[in-house]
């Protein structure tokens, strides 16, 4: 399953896997954008097991619904990819009450691999995978939404840093039970992902695009690794770039690390044992 798979990295990664053979899920909040990356993906592919499965993750009713309907449809998920992710200038609110970079990039994600936990158990072993970067912004834990104060840069790599926090959290809870968590760091990569932001970040991201972003294809190649080889069938807990573990921040911050999980089970309802 790969979340975002409408563009960009998400959906290179989807067509890419399905190139090995997989049967894919592409996630996707709209429908028809859906639509065309499958038929896309399976144009490119050559690969007819490539489906569909629509939802908008900043929410966690839609969340709950996608993890009910996979649950209830397929015996096992060997791969959870999170990759869907948004970047907005203002602040927004989503029905849950949640920051809308805050939901989309981290909160989500966190709920829907909670909620698939025991479809990745019964594929043992299993892989997630959280696409992210090494940001080095520590999510305020007493202001996680944005309401005191909000600046889209900061709540952005707030976000990306909260995905860090969560993947090794995670990675503890699941040690020795055939799961592993790994984050994944593409690089600088030519994608619209920060079309909704400030103008100065645009103008930034074009250069450094020009000067040294790569494809979505060639971002996925490392993903697509991540999620099959055996070379990383027991690394967990780490943060991968370019087929090999980096430093990466908050990996031995174990309370910060705990002290988001705990929150967040609060915040979806979720008990904090896995
Ligand atoms: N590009 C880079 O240089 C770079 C660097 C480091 C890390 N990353 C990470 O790579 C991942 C993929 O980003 P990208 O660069 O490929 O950007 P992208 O092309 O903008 O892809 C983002 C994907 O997330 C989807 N998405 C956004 N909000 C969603 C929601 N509420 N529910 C479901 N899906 C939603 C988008 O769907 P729509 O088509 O509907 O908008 C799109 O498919 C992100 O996690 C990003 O942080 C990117």
């Amino acid at each position: 399953m790969v979340t975002g798979a409408s563009s960009g990295i998400g959906r290179a990664t989807a067509t890419a896997l399905a190139e090995i053979g997989a049967s894919v899920i592409m996630v996707c909040r709209d429908e028809a954008r859906g639509k065309a990356a499958r038929s896309q993906a399976i144009s490119e592919s050559g690969n007819q097991s490539v489906s569909l499965m629509t939802a908008d993750l900043s929410s966690l009713a839609p969340v709950r619904a996608l993890a009910a309907d996979f649950n209830a449809n397929h015996p096992k998920l060997d791969v959870l990819v999170n990759n869907a992710a948004i970047f907005t200038n203002e602040r927004a609110v989503t029905p849950d009450g949640f920051e809308l970079m805050f939901a989309t990039n981290y909160l989500g994600p966190f709920f829907l691999t909670r909620l698939l936990i025991p479809k990745l158990q019964a594929a043992r072993p299993a892989r997630v995978i959280n696409v992210t970067a090494p940001s080095t912004v520590m999510p305020e834990l007493d202001d996680l939404q944005g309401e005191r104060k909000f600046g889209s840069i900061g709540a952005f790599g707030a976000s990306k840093a909260a995905d860090l926090l969560f993947t090794y959290a995670l990675a503890r809870r699941l040690e020795g039970k055939g799961v592993t968590v790994n984050a994944y760091h593409p690089g600088i990569v030519k994608t619209n992902l920060v079309r909704g932001a400030p103008r100065a970040v645009r103008f930034i991201t074009s250069i450094l695009n020009v000067l040294m972003g790569v494809s979505p294809k060639r971002a996925s190649v490392g993903l697509v690794q991540l999620a099959s080889s055996g070379d990383f069938g027991s690394t967990t807990g780490a943060l991968i770039r370019n087929g090999k573990p980096m430093n990466a921040p908050f990996s031995d911050d174990i309370d910060t690390q705990d002290r988001l999980w705990q929150v967040s089970c609060k915040l979806t309802g979720l008990p904090e044992d896995v």
